[in-house]
């Protein structure tokens, strides 16, 4: 079994999008559950569309991940944003693979002129 989380202490950059293309993939290989970690359940919206018929492996909320986690060979957590602390940690300890992005920093400009040395 597999288990592989999508986690980021930012909002709004993709983890749901994520972790739906990713159950997506997994389902072809072997039964796959996105577990719905998130308060505002995109996942199970996106998984409601088309009379629930819209997708093709199974999502339920995390609280209910324990009774189904048996018959499913992958397991895809989607997680909320601006976790705490403990509960990044808590994520990451919890699952094979955890999926995140880390925010970058904004390149140097070139187009201005840098200061000279003086
Ligand atoms: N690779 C991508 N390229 C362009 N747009 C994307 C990509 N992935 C996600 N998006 C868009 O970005 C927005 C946020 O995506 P998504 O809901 O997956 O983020 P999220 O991290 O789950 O957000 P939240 O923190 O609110 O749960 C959506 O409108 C989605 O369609
Ligand atoms: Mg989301």
């Amino acid at each position: 079994m597999s288990i592989i989380c999508i986690a980021s202490y930012k909002g709004g950059i993709g983890k749901t999008t994520t972790a739906i293309h990713v159950a997506a993939y997994l389902q072809t290989l072997a039964p796959t559950i996105l577990a719905d970690g998130d308060i505002v359940r995109a996942s199970s919206k996106w998984a409601a569309r088309g009379g629930g018929k819209g997708l093709l492996f199974t999502v339920v909320p995390i609280g209910q991940l324990a009774m189904h986690s048996r018959q499913f060979e992958h397991i895809v957590i989607d997680t909320e944003a601006n976790p705490s602390d403990e509960d990044f940690k808590d994520a990451a300890k919890g699952c094979n693979m955890l999926i995140t992005r880390r925010n970058r920093r904004r390149p140097p400009r070139t187009d201005s002129p840098t200061p000279s040395a003086s």
